[in-house]
């Protein structure tokens, strides 16, 4: 949350930025980063989306706009020497969008120093909400925006596969925030090993992570461990099938707080509809075609628990 003063010393209109990452590919996350923008306007809010899918980017065909004829790429490669100029009106009244870059390889893991100019140019923007799409995986870029980002929302969909990915997703995230918390090297090594989910160290958990960093630094470990309660992601579960599967989110959030000791906050789901593949086929914006549907209601409710920058939780009725 940022509240900024102008020149006058008036208070401004708080500012939030979301990212929306997920530790699966084609599970939704560009789909909601669009649409939830859509919603998050229709409540008058202005907003800017962002794709930061430094791999296949996507966001405009989602909002069905051609392709801007400027990008991040521009900003990343090409001298760009503001952000501002990458922004693109979508024909939707108070969306703006800057769309991502495509097929570089190199850039998908770019180094820190200019992953922080990409996400302070991002944070300057002027919006009510801004939604940045991080593109899928568990690479140290995503994390390092999701971690940047302070409101990060992960997506998860109620496939086994989805869910083991989702909870590598907040263990690799949780021990990146760590790793970039300290400078000591043997420190940083323990984190490395415990990267890798089969090490030959047993390091599973947080804490199984913190017993062994207080071995070589018992400070370091108890600065990591008071951190932990700040550490707060957000949940969404896409394409649930029925009431069970949107409920998942809790059994998440309960597995999250009993073997990691992370909180999460679960936003709510959205349900899985044939007309979200339908609406991608058209190049058309889902909200457009369907703006009645249970899905557009599902992202307008979480539209409404992120609009007053809270996050505030989904709760059963
Ligand atoms: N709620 C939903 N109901 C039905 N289908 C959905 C839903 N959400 C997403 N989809 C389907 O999943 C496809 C992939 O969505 P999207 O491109 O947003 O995923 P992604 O996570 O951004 O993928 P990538 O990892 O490639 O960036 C969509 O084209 C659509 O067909
Ligand atoms: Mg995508």
């Amino acid at each position: 949350m940022d509240k900024e003063k102008d020149k006058k010393g008036k208070q401004k209109r708080e500012k939030h930025i979301w990212a929306i990452a997920g530790g699966k590919g084609g599970i939704g996350k560009s789909f909601v980063t669009a649409n939830l923008g859509i919603a998050l306007c229709e409540r008058g809010k202005r907003v800017i989306v962002v794709d930061a899918d430094l791999g296949a980017a996507n966001l405009h065909t989602l909002l069905g706009v051609p392709q801007p004829p400027l990008s991040l790429d521009d900003f990343i490669r090409r001298g760009m020497r503001n952000i501002k100029a990458a922004l693109t009106e979508t024909g939707i009244p108070n969306l703006q969008l800057i769309a991502g870059v495509h097929d570089i390889l190199t850039l998908s893991n770019p180094k820190q120093g200019l992953k922080q100019k990409i996400m302070r140019h991002i944070s300057s923007l002027d919006a009510d909400h801004i939604i940045v799409d991080l593109g899928t995986g568990m690479s140290p870029h995503v994390f390092d925006f999701f971690l940047i980002s302070e409101n990060g929302i992960f997506l998860v969909t109620p496939e086994p596969t989805s869910l083991e990915n989702a909870y590598r997703f907040i263990r690799g995230v949780f021990f990146r925030r760590w790793m970039n918390m300290t400078t000591n090297n043997n420190v940083k090594k323990i984190i490395e090993t415990a990267m890798d989910g089969n090490n030959p160290e047993g390091i599973k958990t947080p804490s199984d992570l913190l017993a062994q960093v207080g071995k070589v630094d018992k400070e370091t470990a108890t600065i990591f461990k008071k951190g932990m309660s700040t550490f707060r992601p957000r949940l969404i579960i896409n394409q649930a099938r029925n009431r069970k599967e949107a409920e998942l989110g809790f059994a998440v959030r309960s597995v999250c707080r009993k073997y990691f000791g992370i909180e999460l906050s679960f936003l709510g789901h959205i349900l899985y509809d044939h007309n979200v593949y339908l609406s991608v086929q058209r190049g058309r914006a889902f909200f457009s075609d369907y703006p009645s549907s249970d899905v557009a209601e599902c992202i307008r409710d979480i539209a409404v628990r992120l609009s007053d920058g809270k996050g505030l939780e989904w709760s059963l009725s």
